[in-house]
C-alpha cells in the first residue's frame, strides 16, 4: 500500500503552523496549504480544504494554538483563548469532533491558567493538540482491526463520502476497516458513491483507494439501488460526524438514503467512528445541527453553471440515519451491536474504566 501524504500536521515548534492537504484541489493536484493565522485555519475548515470529522477536530485543536501562540500577556490570555476557540467553533456545525477537540484544549488551559506563563501554557496546548492527532491515528488503526473480520472474501462494499485517511490523522474509519481487511489478505470490491454536491466520494475516496491499490468502482449516488439489486453489494460501511445517545448517526447527505436502500435489500449497514464522534449530550438525531451550505455548490459545482439562474435551492450537507437501520458501530474498542441507547451508554462508560 502506498503511504498517503499526511492530511493534517503541525510544522515546526513554537511558533509553528498548521499544514494540511488542500482537499479542494484533489484529485488533480496534491498540494499542501499552510495556515499561519486562526482566520486561515477557520477558512480551511469552512471551505473543506480539510474535512472529515476527526481531521476537522485535529485541525481545530492546532488552529487554537496558531491563534494563541503570539499572545504573551498573562492578564488577557484566557480572553484571547476564548475568542480564538469561539471563532473556530463557528467554522462548521455538525461534526462534534470539532467541538470536542476545542473543549479538550480549553480544559487543558483552564487546568494551568494563572500558574504558568503564556509561553508555557501555549506549549501545553500544543502538546495537547499533538496528543489529539496521535490518539486519532491510534484510534483509526484500532477501528480497522475491530472491523476487518466483518468483511468476507469476495464481498462488494458500498461506502459514501470519504471516511478515509483524508478525513482523519490516520488511516480513516470506514476505509480503515477496508485497509485492515486488505492487509489480512482479503480481496473485495469497493463501490464509492460519488457524493453530490461536493463529490468527496469521486474526488477523495476513489483517489485514496486507488492510491492504496484497493479495487474501487465509482458510481453516481442515484445508482446505489440498482447496484444493490444486481447483487453487487454485500455490506455498507460509512463514517459519522456525530452519534447521538440513542445511536442516531449524522453523516454526509445521502447516507440515510443508502441505509434505507440497504435495509430494503437485506444488506447490513455499518458505521465506523472513534469515541470522539459520540455526543451523549444529544439524545437523538433530531437535535443534531445540520449544516446548510451555499446553494452555488449545487448550481455551479466544480465551476460550471448547471441550473437556471435564480432557482431556489436547498443544500443540507448532512442527514441522520436512525439507529434501527444500523447493524453495528465499529469503534476503536470493538463493534457496538445492537445499536441503541443502552449499548451506546455502556460503550461510552467503558472508555472511562481503563
Ligand atoms: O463535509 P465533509 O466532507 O466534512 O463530510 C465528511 C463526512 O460526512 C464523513 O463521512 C465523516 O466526517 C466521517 S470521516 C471519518
Amino acid at each position: 500500500m502506498n503511504p498517503l501524504p499526511r492530511t493534517v500536521q503541525w510544522i515546526g515548534d513554537l511558533p509553528g503552523h498548521l499544514r494540511l492537504i488542500d482537499q479542494t484541489l484533489l484529485p488533480s493536484e496534491v498540494a499542501y496549504r499552510d495556515c499561519r493565522t486562526v482566520e486561515e485555519a477557520w477558512e480551511a475548515i469552512r471551505v473543506l480544504r480539510v474535512r472529515g470529522a476527526p481531521a476537522i477536530g485535529v485541525a481545530a485543536a492546532m488552529g487554537v494554538v496558531v491563534g494563541i501562540q503570539s499572545h504573551t500577556d498573562s492578564a488577557s490570555y484566557a480572553a484571547r483563548l476564548k475568542e480564538v476557540s469561539d471563532f473556530l467553533r463557528t467554522s462548521r456545525p455538525t461534526a462534534v469532533n470539532l467541538f470536542w477537540a476545542i473543549e479538550r484544549i480549553e480544559k487543558k488551559a483552564a487546568s494551568q491558567l494563572g500558574q504558568l506563563a503564556p509561553a508555557e501554557l501555549t506549549r501545553l496546548l500544543l502538546t495537547e493538540a499533538l496528543a489529539i492527532e496521535d490518539e486519532d491515528r491510534t484510534m483509526c488503526h484500532a477501528i480497522g482491526r475491530a472491523g476487518a473480520a466483518l468483511i468476507q472474501e469476495g464481498q462488494g462494499i458500498l461506502t459514501h463520502c470519504n471516511a478515509g485517511s483524508l478525513a482523519t490523522a490516520g488511516s480513516g474509519t470506514a476505509l480503515a476497516v477496508m485497509y485492515a481487511a486488505a492487509e489480512e489478505g482479503k480481496t473485495f470490491r469497493v463501490f464509492a458513491g460519488e457524493t453530490r454536491p461536493l463529490l468527496q466520494g469521486a474526488r477523495l475516496t476513489a483517489w485514496e483507494l486507488q492510491q492504496a491499490g484497493i479495487d474501487v468502482t465509482l458510481i453516481c449516488d442515484n445508482m446505489a439501488a440498482q447496484v444493490m439489486r444486481e447483487g453487487k453489494i454485500q455490506m455498507v460501511i460509512v463514517g459519522a460526524d456525530r452519534i447521538a445517545a440513542n445511536g442516531d448517526t449524522a453523516n454526509k447527505i445521502g447516507t440515510y438514503g443508502v441505509a434505507v436502500l440497504a435495509r430494503a435489500h437485506g444488506i447490513p449497514f455499518y458505521v465506523a467512528a472513534p469515541s470522539s464522534t459520540f455526543d451523549l449530550q444529544i439524545k437523538s438525531g433530531a437535535q443534531i445541527p445540520i449544516e446548510q451550505r451555499d446553494p452555488r455548490e449545487i448550481t455551479e459545482g466544480m465551476g460550471k453553471i448547471i441550473a437556471p439562474e435564480g432557482v431556489r435551492v436547498y443544500n443540507p450537507a448532512f442527514d441522520v440515519t436512525p439507529a434501527e437501520l444500523i447493524a453495528g458501530i465499529i469503534t476503536e474498542k470493538g463493534v457496538i451491536r445492537p445499536v441503541n441507547e443502552s449499548t451506546i451508554r455502556q460503550f461510552v462508560a467503558s472508555l472511562y474504566l481503563n
